[in-house]
């Protein structure tokens, strides 16, 4: 894989990186299961608000659309299909993050317990949602693998981080 391949690739998640990240800033409220349960437990828990869905899926798009204006992502044929796979990714990867605490719901994992599912259904759901847009380069074996282990390597990093800072409670 060369650089300029690698750094592509980055560039058609970055949108999805904003999305995933801003709740965490922007988040706090009213949870999106209003508080529900479901065969005792929470059906997603009270770490997915409502407005912390929303900031995500607008920072993303926002995000995205800036990107847009400013480079061009190689495997998307025009700058339009670039901006709709971005905002397709934010929706996706608010999406995935809900879907993950779904199931770790359903394991009966208390909120905010680490779990993969954390660094990698957002993720999932992201690249799936775009698929249809873009060309099949960075959904090779490799640079998929390559995407996923150097986003769970990014999110455990940047969690801490942030739980440094006082904007996490947990470091992961
Ligand atoms: N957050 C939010 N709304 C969302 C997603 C995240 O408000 N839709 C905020 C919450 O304050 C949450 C924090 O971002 O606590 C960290 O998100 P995350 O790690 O995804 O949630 P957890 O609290 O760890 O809960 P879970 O076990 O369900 O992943
Ligand atoms: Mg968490």
């Amino acid at each position: 894989m060369d650089i300029q391949f690698a750094l592509s690739i980055l560039l058609f998640v970055l949108p999805a990186y904003v999305a995933n990240a801003l709740p965490v800033l922007l988040g706090g409220g009213t949870p999106m299961d209003l508080g529900k349960s479901l065969g005792g437990k929470r059906i997603l828990g009270d770490g997915k608000t409502i407005r912390g869905f929303f900031a995500g899926v607008l920072g993303g798009t926002v995000a995205g659309g800036i990107l847009t204006l400013l480079i061009r992502v190689p495997f998307f044929p025009s700058a339009q299909f670039q901006f709709l796979a971005f905002a397709l990714m934010s929706f996706g990867t608010m999406a995935g993050d809900a879907l993950g605490s779904f199931l770790k719901r359903r394991l009966g994992m208390q909120d905010g317990k680490p779990f993969i599912l954390d660094q990698l259904m957002f993720l999932a759901v992201a690249l799936l949602l775009a698929y249809p847009l873009s060309s099949p380069e960075p959904y090779a074996p490799i640079p998929l693998v390559a995407l996923f282990a150097a986003t769970y390597v990014l999110h455990l990093g940047s969690n801490f981080v942030a739980n440094r800072l006082g904007w996490k409670k947990v470091p992961w």
